[in-house]
């Protein structure tokens, strides 16, 4: 009678690697639910030609947009190599969605000091939030390889009359 020999180490191996599955999936559930993590979507897709062209609200008019509850929207447009507007200003404490898109190829859209790194896809708007609470100058780094100026496509933004 021929039964399924497993060796036991192979079974705890196997074992773990179920744990581990089941421990990411976890992860991602809970990033998804808890953290507000999430991937782009259908309803934010643009033409990226449109966009070039100008004809695409908001990224017609790239710049720093107060709202009526106080906080702010950053409408960005990446190209190589870079970024419009190239400089935003806010003030101390301002809590800004960027709404980023690009015409041309990835780019990345990085701002260390305050947790923001996402991928700026052309076609798909990147929408993310974030808090300035210390006056200074945060720099905005394209961190997705885009050709030769890679290494010169940056931005600033300016918190607090800062710079
Ligand atoms: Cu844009 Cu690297």
């Amino acid at each position: 009678m021929a039964t399924l020999q497993i060796e036991k180490w192979e079974r705890w191996f196997l074992y773990a690697t179920v744990v581990v599955l089941v421990a990411f999936f976890i992860a991602i559930v809970a990033s998804i639910g808890e953290a507000g993590i999430h991937l782009p979507t259908d309803e934010a897709q643009v033409d990226p030609a449109a966009v070039a062209s100008g004809d695409v609200p908001p990224f017609d008019n790239p710049g720093v947009y107060e709202l009526p509850d106080g906080s702010y929207q950053a409408v960005v447009v990446a190209k190589a190599w870079s970024f419009s507007p190239a400089e935003i200003e806010l003030p101390a404490g301002a809590d800004v969605e960027f709404v980023v898109t690009s015409t041309d190829v990835i780019h990345g859209f990085l701002i260390a000091d305050v947790a923001v790194n996402g991928m700026v896809i052309p076609g798909q708007v990147l929408k993310v939030n974030a808090t300035f609470d210390e006056a200074g100058v945060y720099d905005i780094i394209c961190h997705e390889y885009c050709g030769l100026a890679h290494n010169q496509m940056f931005g600033q933004v300016k918190v607090g009359g800062a710079g």
